[in-house]
């Protein structure tokens, strides 16, 4: 069974780097391996310094990397799809038309089929490992919640079987003057649907996709990694390691840095108490940037040694239903959130979590059902939600 790993950050912090260097180790260490870019903003091919495409370009010995290009993918396979989103909404006229080009693709949909690229990749089991130098936090996260958003839109959309929207079309012209999309793209629609779900399974399958962190000791790329990591344990997703970049050598004698050094250890201090459940490597500055090989080899040396890193390193599940006395309790790790930030409400089958801007749909078993919600309690990152 392949691995995944994914490398995900604040832009600048370093993803890219990180993410080549385990990729070189990787190879290095007898691993058959894919670095994946999928950041629009490719850098692989600088770093490589070698053209890297949409095909596999080999590197190294047992090393192998492409850069996805998402506008490719996306008109290679779903071309039809947006086509039907904009045949479904009543357009007047030809500026409505402009304005509805833009909504119908969702944000994010682009980067959103890279993932499926990497998915067709996986499922040719050609590597055994795929590393994936992601778009930073921001676009990650879109990315990530991203199949379970689209598949809300799509049961919205289209509750009703492929049968039912047949009977309904010539209707719902006529008294809406919508138009529901034609055989072509509704099975492309279906397809798409079915290939996110997969997506999604195999992005939070815990034995086979982990999700690293990369950042540097400063305040405001802190802060964004403390909620990235908070916000993916939300979707379930498997955090499993945290690298701290940029980090300015002690024996740096400039009283320039006296300053940052301090700023750098508190910073650091903080790190470790918040991530202390996760495993953290530490990356100096170096006095150049990283380029090549042999510059990233000089990161595994002083910095990758852990023979385990590439195996799956901590493997928490996230909720968990245990029976109580009167019914049953859900619990959902949820670090670095404070009770006034999230709501929690039923809808339908679902349980849903909100925090900020983002949602959680959880959904409910069966036997749980029938069981309301008495009470919610967060102690420890664990959010405790009582059924009785
Ligand atoms: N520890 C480091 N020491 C020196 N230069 C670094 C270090 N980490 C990254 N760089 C340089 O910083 C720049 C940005 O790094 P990169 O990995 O491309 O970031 P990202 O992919 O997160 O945008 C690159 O020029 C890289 O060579
Ligand atoms: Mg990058």
């Amino acid at each position: 069974m392949g691995r995944i790993i994914i490398f995900t950050g604040k832009g600048g912090v370093g993803k890219t780097t990180t993410a080549a260097a385990h990729a070189v180790k990787a190879a290095k260490d007898g691993i058959k391996t894919l670095i994946v870019s999928t950041d629009m903003a490719h850098n692989l091919s600088d770093l490589f310094m070698k053209e890297i495409k949409e095909e596999p370009v080999e590197i190294l010995n047992n090393l192998w990397a492409l850069e996805i290009d998402s506008n490719y993918e996306m008109s290679k396979h779903y071309g039809s799809i947006s086509e039907a989103f904009k045949k479904m909404l009543p357009i007047e006229n030809e500026k409505d038309g402009e304005v509805m080009e833009d909504i119908v693709v969702f944000p994010g949909i682009e980067e959103l089929f890279s993932l499926l690229k990497i998915k067709e990749l996986y499922d040719q089991n050609i590597y055994d490992l795929i590393i994936v130098d992601c778009a930073p936090t921001g676009e990650t996260l879109s990315l990530l919640k991203f199949p379970e958003i689209f598949s809300w839109y799509m049961e919205k959309l289209f509750p009703i079987g492929k049968v039912a929207i047949k009977v309904l079309r010539p209707i719902t012209k006529v008294a809406f003057k919508l138009d529901m999309p034609d055989e072509r793209a509704l099975s492309d629609i279906e397809k798409l649907y079915v290939k996110l779900g997969k997506l999604q399974s195999l992005l939070k399958d815990r034995e086979i996709c982990s999700i690293r962190l990369v950042t540097i000791p400063e305040k405001m790329v802190v802060e964004e990694t403390k909620r990235s990591y908070m916000y993916l344990n939300l979707y379930n997703f498997n955090v499993d390691g945290l690298y701290i970049n940029r980090i300015i050598p002690e024996e740096i004698n400039n009283r320039f840095f006296d300053q940052w050094k301090q700023i750098q250890r508190n910073y650091l201090d903080e790190i470790n108490s918040v991530f202390s459940n996760i495993p953290i490597y530490k990356v100096k500055w170096y006095e150049v940037d990283i380029n090549g090989v042999a510059g990233l080899e000089r990161i595994i040396r002083d910095s990758l040694h852990d023979e385990n890193i590439f195996k799956i390193l901590k493997a928490t599940v996230n909720e968990i239903f245990e029976k109580t006395e009167k019914g049953y309790r859900l619990n959902v790790y949820l670090p670095f959130t404070n009770k006034k930030d999230f709501d929690l409400f039923e809808s339908g089958t679902d349980i849903i979590v909100k925090i900020g801007n983002f949602k959680r749909n959880i959904p409910i078993p069966n036997i749980i059902r029938k069981y309301s919600i008495a009470s919610a309690k967060l102690n420890d990152d664990v959010l405790s939600i009582y059924f009785e």
